[in-house]
């Protein structure tokens, strides 16, 4: 069985260091696995990064900061927003992107164990994006990688890129997260954006509201993290109750593929449906979000309202995927 040396220090015997990386940028090399890693002060400073990134798009579209990197986007699970968000980040940002969305076209579909498929990729490319059905996927792949390993989503364990950019769409539309009352909404049990955006947002002064069916409730085990980290929770099956002192109101759909039995998933697929009318009691300054896709949790006449934040959302997760992109490749 071969020693586990830590990424760090395989890097740091890595004699082809590409001229112009900077070893002393903040997150050089480093995986982004679990939010658990961030501290506030490493918040504010991709925040700050991110927003360079969306005043150099705006001013001049695409440069040349990653001009001959390479990106490897692996997902072996759906995604449009998550995988197209690095793509364009990265082709902005002058590097180029081997995508691989179907790995069934892949040498996957021959049986390659996920340790060989990244340790071929990292012969041509510099980052590995990777999306996966299992818990610890990334981390299993950053004990094989050289390169950095990005967690664009394991199973359901966490999404640490989403809960970025949904914390840096809050700090941007509400200005603050302190003192911010946060209510999490439909699937609780098998959304990771919402394990990632709970325990980020435990680095902040909030409390935080979980309106769920029973069955689809947020783990006790990240509740009991939570508390411990002196986070004020509270859970409820309907958002009346909650609605008027809510901030963020944070929605998700039903994970359909993670029931193992579809009988269960259809007696809550339509467990919630926001709607004008629900929104009657909300404070005028609050926000809608949600990581996207719906499929019906939010009713269309919800769009043009102005707390609807979550197409703008996905525009933040570009500036923040940018930022991290340029981070872990040492020119941020
Ligand atoms: C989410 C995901 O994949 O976890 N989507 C995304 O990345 N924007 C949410 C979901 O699929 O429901």
């Amino acid at each position: 069985m071969a020693t586990f040396i830590p990424p760090s220090e395989r890097r740091e015997q890595s004699p082809h260091l590409p001229f112009g990386d900077r070893r002393e940028a903040p997150f050089y090399g480093t995986d982004i696995l679990s939010v658990s890693q961030f501290k506030r002060a490493d918040l504010e400073y991709i925040f700050g990064v991110a927003k360079e990134m969306r005043a150099m798009v705006e001013r001049v579209g695409t440069f040349d900061l990653l001009k001959g990197k390479i990106l490897a986007n692996l997902f072996y699970e759906p995604s449009t927003r998550t995988s197209s968000s690095f793509f364009s980040a990265m082709e902005r940002l002058g590097g180029s992107v081997i995508p691989i969305n179907e790995v069934t076209y892949s040498s996957v579909a021959k049986g390659e164990s996920l340790p060989d498929t990244i340790r071929t990729l990292e012969c041509y490319a510099d980052v590995i994006v990777l999306r996966h059905p299992e818990v610890g996927s990334a981390e299993l792949a950053a004990k094989y990688a050289r390169k950095p390993v990005i967690n664009a989503g394991d199973g359901i364990g966490e999404h640490p890129t989403q809960a970025l950019l949904d914390l840096f769409t809050i700090e941007e539309e509400l200005n603050q997260v302190d003192g911010l009352t946060v209510t999490m909404l439909g699937d609780l049990k098998y959304g990771r954006t919402v394990h990632s955006l709970a325990r980020l947002l435990s680095l902040f002064v909030v409390r935080l509201n979980y309106v769920s069916p029973e069955i689809l409730s947020m783990p006790p085990d990240l509740i009991e993290e939570l508390s411990s980290s002196g986070v004020s929770q509270k859970e409820f099956n309907t958002l009346d109750p909650v609605i008027a002192e809510t901030d963020v109101l944070y929605v998700t759909r039903v994970q359909k593929e993670r029931f193992e039995n579809q009988n269960e998933y259809e007696q809550v697929k339509g467990a919630y449906v926001i709607s004008q009318e629900m929104l009657q009691e909300a404070k005028d300054e609050m926000i809608v979000m949600h990581p996207l896709p719906r499929v019906g949790e939010i009713s269309m006449e919800i769009d043009s309202d102005p707390r609807a934040a979550y197409f703008r959302q996905m525009e933040y997760g570009l500036y923040v995927r940018m930022a991290l992109l340029a981070m872990v490749l040492g020119k941020a």
